[in-house]
This record gives C-alpha cells, structure tokens and sequence, in this order.
C-alpha cells in the first residue's frame, strides 16, 4: 500500500526538470536524429532488437513539453525557440506514419509530437496528420469480437491499446464521424469486459476466436502469466480509461480507471514504485518497472482532474506526488555515462530487451507528470 506524508518538494521538482533538460539536450547532440528506445547498460545508441516499432514520438514528445516550459518560465526566447526547432525536427518525419497498419501505437506516435505541436501552433495541416491517424488506427477494428486488433495477430487484444484509442476518439470528435466513435467506444468497453477484473487488475492481452468473436482466454507478451498483472499493462489501463472518459463522458471508464488505480494503490510498496508484474515470481519480485510508476503517476493526476469527489482527486493527486519523489530521490540517470534520466525500466523481460535500464516511454510520462507538478500553484 502506497503511504505517504503530504508536502509539496517543489525543489526536488524544479532541480530534475533541470537534469532531464541537460539529459535530452545531450542525447540530441550526441546522437543526432536518433530516435532511441531504451538504453543497454544506460546507452542510447545500440543495436538492440525492438520488437515492434512504436517509440518515435517520445523524444520530440518531451522537446514540446520542454518548449512549453521554457514559455512558462520565461526563459531567453533564443532558448525556447530551440526546442521549438527541436520539436519540430524531430516530429515531421514521422508523419508518413500516419498511414502505418503494422503497429497499434498511432495515439503513442502522434498524441505525443502532432497534438501538442497543434496545441501551441493551431493548423489545420497539423490537425489533418491526427485525424488521418485516427483514421488509420480504427481500420483494426475487428466487429467479431469488437476490438481493436494488436500488432501480433488478427485474434490478439492488448491493454495497451487503450493508450491510443484516443486517436480515434479525436478523429471522430474533428470530424463528426459516428463510425469511429463507435469503433472507439465498442473497443473500450471490449476492453473493460475482458481486460479488466473484478479487483481492478488487468491483462496484457485477450485471445478471441475469429469466427465466432468469442473471447477465449487472457494471454500476456511482457507480463508474468495470462492470468498475471503486468504493473505497466495496468498502467496503460489506468490512463487509458481515464482518457477515454474525457473524450467519451461515459461513466463507466471512470470507474474502470479508478478501479485500476485503486488496484495499483493498494498493491504497490509504500514507496510507490511496483515490481514490473504484480505476481511476479520471488526470484524477479525484486525487479522494479519505473516507468509503469511514471506513466501510474500521470494518469493519476489526469484522473485527479475528473473524479466527482474531490477528495478523492486530491488522494489520487497526492499518491501520484509521492511516486514521483520516490523516482525523483531514489531512481535518476544521474551515475556518470548514465544517458537516460529514468533509471529502472523493463521493456521485454522475456526476451531480455532493456531490463533495468532507461525506456523512452519512461522518460517521456515521467517529464509529463513533473511537468504536471511544476505547473500546479
Ligand atoms: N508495447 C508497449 C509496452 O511495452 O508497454
């Protein structure tokens, strides 16, 4: 269980936005237009396999989120102005992405370069790009079984798709489009059903039987076991949800984000900071997942802005708080060579892809949720 004093570590906060900077700052000299996953021995540039393709908007994800602070904090205009390049560089080539079938990823690619890029610059040809992966996206969509398919197989469903419904939720809101609305929402609520428990915890992936739509078991890739709770699947769940009711007002994804998180509040060490699977057995319980804790941290201060109680926001905003100065104090980058700013991540355990090491995915919720802090009076 999650346990926690109140206070504010503004300080904490400030002084890591400020080593985050340096560290992306350098990743972008060193290795230029490079666009990373996760380190080996806490190196950016390797030859590690990565399974599918699905990172690219990471790094210029977290240029715009600089950039925005750079506003905020009214530092030199020169300053800003380089990230804003920066951002921009590093977002346009992946626009051809747009019309990408192989990775279920879409939201995680455009969500995090072109909706933000649109967010400080409104542009109608920026806004195309996001409609037009919206509309990609909702080609998975598989009416037996009414689901969004994964990159693995025509019958595989994965919570980490909740993560980028919300491109088609976007599309469909741009364009008043009724059929993805109806693609999103009947995936999120196939989600819900067969990815979700009773006790909130959740599953990496649901099997369905392609003629009948039937869905056959839970599965997993990253997690433990089929019946497991892969820590950052629930994480992917928890903001998931959260986002799919900000998009949709459709009560039951509050209560589904909530359940999750009240699942990962209830099963986490005090600190905040989960193994990187709920049942993991004893001789990996050790092994922690930082960036399940980063991105829980930030959807928890998304659902903070949308419970009906406030004073349950206010817990689910303080639990996130705690989070982060736990992988504040106890998990940066900062031992020397180390390039990423996150220690602790797992990518792949299974198949030994960037265990204990910086993620890309890490880094980028991480710098939202500090950008949340910072941001609060
Ligand atoms: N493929 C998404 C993840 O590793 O969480």
């Amino acid at each position: 269980m999650i346990t926690f004093q109140k206070d504010t570590d503004r300080e904490l906060f400030a002084s890591t936005l400020v080593f985050a900077k340096k560290q992306i700052r350098a990743l972008i000299e060193q290795h230029p237009d490079f666009y990373p996953m996760y380190t080996m021995e806490g190196r950016w540039k390797h030859r590690g396999e990565s399974w599918t393709h699905w990172c690219d908007g990471f790094l210029p994800g977290m240029m715009w989120i600089v950039y925005a602070h750079e506003h905020l904090d009214k530092e030199p205009m020169e300053t800003a102005a380089w990230w804003r390049a920066q951002a921009i560089r590093y977002s346009t080539p992946l626009e051809p992405r747009k019309l990408d079938r192989t990775v279920h990823d879409l939201g995680f690619i455009f969500i995090s370069t072109y909706a933000r890029w649109h967010g400080v610059t409104p542009d109608p040809s920026l806004k195309a790009v996001l409609v037009d992966a919206g509309r990609t996206m909702a080609l998975r969509f598989k009416e037996k079984g009414e689901y969004l398919r994964s990159f693995v197989a025509e019958e595989s469903l994965f919570i980490d798709i909740m993560m980028n419904v919300g491109i088609i939720f976007y599309a469909a809101l741009e364009t008043g489009d009724a059929r993805l609305m109806d693609v999103a929402m009947r995936h999120c609520l196939t989600s819900r059903r067969v990815l979700v428990r009773g006790d909130g915890s959740s599953a990496h992936e649901a099997i369905f039987d392609l003629e009948t739509g039937q869905c056959l078991r839970q599965a997993t890739h990253q997690g433990y076991r089929g019946d497991s709770c892969w820590s950052r699947g629930l994480a992917w769940a928890l903001y998931g949800f959260g986002t799919a009711y900000v998009y949709s007002r459709d009560p039951r994804f509050l209560a589904t984000a909530e359940a999750c998180a009240d699942f990962y509040i209830a099963n986490s060490p005090p600190d905040g900071v989960a193994p990187w699977d709920f049942d993991a057995p004893l001789e990996s319980r050790m092994l922690l997942d930082t960036s399940a804790a980063a991105i829980t941290a930030s959807g928890l201060f998304q659902l903070s802005g949308l419970c009906v109680d406030p004073v349950k926001g206010a817990f689910y905003a303080d639990c996130g708080r705690h989070i982060m100065r736990t992988l504040c104090e106890k998990h940066l980058g900062q031992s020397p060579g180390w390039e990423g700013i996150l220690k602790g991540g797992v990518y792949h355990i299974h198949k030994n892809l960037g265990v204990n090491e910086s993620v890309m995915w890490g880094e980028y919720f991480f710098l939202e949720a500090l950008s949340w802090l910072l941001r609060q009076p």
